[in-house]
């Protein structure tokens, strides 16, 4: 394998109209424990855009979802494992959006050793590079905060996956039944047979006036966990009003709304912000604006570390990516988060080959 060249092509944000572009840039410099991988595919998310509209500084990578090959191990990695040498497949996601020498749009990205995970031969990377922030969020939500059991497992009893045809929602319903629950979904009507190829057993349309009383139904009076992978004042909503009376935990993925919080108190409402899991303290807030410190969280990065240590086990079980649109290259990137900012994407994942 030849030596990495000095720089590399990255989407970086640059604060004009459209956001990004692509630059030529260093290659990210190592910090201990952690490898240079040269990325081939990668995949996008909403936080993404949202980094790009209103997050990012000038100069940030953009993008957090990647697969790739190693390239360079340093000496100062005492991770152990097969897939941490030159030439392994692996994937992952890093903290992308928010650092000028950390970010999956790019030609090259770095990594802690022991937060990737190897590809299994038989998937192609394509796939792998969706296995990053949707898969993570759902096992945040239904293990480390609701604290599920890990997966083969029998939990029983219904599970509302609230957005079931959305990234998250698609490894949430994945997650939800191998942990034994019985999954109720909503989704739109088109990705019904979507959602229940994913394992759903029973799904509603949201834009039904009837959806809740349907999901009441079915359940048997209504769910006592769900995970609104939508997370806007709507979902919260419709979310808590398929709660059966009594004890029971909603997760949201964005701010939680405080009206139909509060008018659930018998419901715990507990938020996930993935990018704790890093176990690094940062800050979080619009660009230009107020930000709110967030501390390193020691206990999210060693739930990271394990999870990341059982996803080969995972994809073993049956995980599988959700169903993908290959739209070009690392030039093309710009348009995609420009279709998911504007509602186009439904029931899968835009990859783009990186050369
Ligand atoms: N806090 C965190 O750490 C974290 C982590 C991951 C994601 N998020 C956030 O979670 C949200 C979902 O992310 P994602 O990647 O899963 O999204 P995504 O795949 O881009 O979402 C697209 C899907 O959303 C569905 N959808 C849109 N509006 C809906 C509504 N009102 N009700 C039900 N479904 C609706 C569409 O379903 P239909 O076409 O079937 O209508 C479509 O399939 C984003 O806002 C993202 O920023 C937060």
């Amino acid at each position: 394998m030849s030596a990495p060249p000095k720089t590399m092509k990255a989407v970086v944000e640059n604060e004009a109209e459209n956001g990004v572009e692509v630059k030529e840039i260093p290659l990210p410099p190592l910090e201990d424990n952690e490898i240079l991988v040269k990325v081939d595919h990668v995949t996008l998310n909403p936080t993404d855009w949202k980094h790009v509209a209103a997050l990012s500084t000038k100069g940030s990578i953009i993008g957090c979802d990647y697969a790739g090959t190693v390239v360079e191990v340093p000496g100062s990695v005492s991770h152990q494992r097969s897939h941490i040498r030159a030439g392994a497949r692996v994937a992952g996601w890093v903290h992308g959006g928010l650092f000028k020498d950390r970010g999956a749009f790019a030609q090259y990205l770095k990594v802690p050793a022991d937060l990737t995970f190897p590809i299994p031969d038989d998937m192609p990377s394509e796939q792998a590079c969706t296995f990053g922030i949707p898969f993570y969020t759902a096992f945040h939500a239904l293990k480390y905060s609701q604290k599920g059991p890990w997966p083969p497992a029998k939990a029983g009893g219904w599970f509302l996956v609230y957005g079931g045809s959305s990234g998250v929602g698609l490894f949430a319903i994945q997650l939800a039944k191998l942990m034994g629950h019985l999954v109720v979904t909503a989704c739109s009507a088109r990705n019904f047979d979507l959602v229940k190829s994913y394992g759903a057993d029973a799904v509603v349309d949201y834009k039904d006036a009837d959806a809740i009383i349907k999901i009441k139904q079915v359940t048997g009076g209504g769910v006592h966990k769900a995970l609104d992978c939508i997370s806007l004042p709507d979902s919260n909503a419709f979310t808590l009003a398929c709660f059966a009376e009594g004890k029971g935990q909603m997760n949201v993925i964005l701010p939680p709304d405080s009206k139909a919080v509060a008018a659930r108190p018998d419901v715990d409402v507990q938020s996930t912000l993935l990018y704790t899991l890093w176990g690094r303290a940062f800050e979080f807030g619009p660009r230009g604006g107020a930000k709110i410190p967030l501390p390193a969280i020691k206990e999210e990065l060693e739930f990271h570390r394990e999870l990341v240590a059982k996803i080969p086990e995972f994809i073993a079980l049956g995980f599988k990516a959700p169903p993908i649109e290959t739209r070009g290259g690392i030039d093309d990137i710009a348009q995609g988060l420009a279709d998911m900012r504007d509602g186009k994407l439904s029931g899968k994942r835009y990859v783009y080959t990186i050369e």
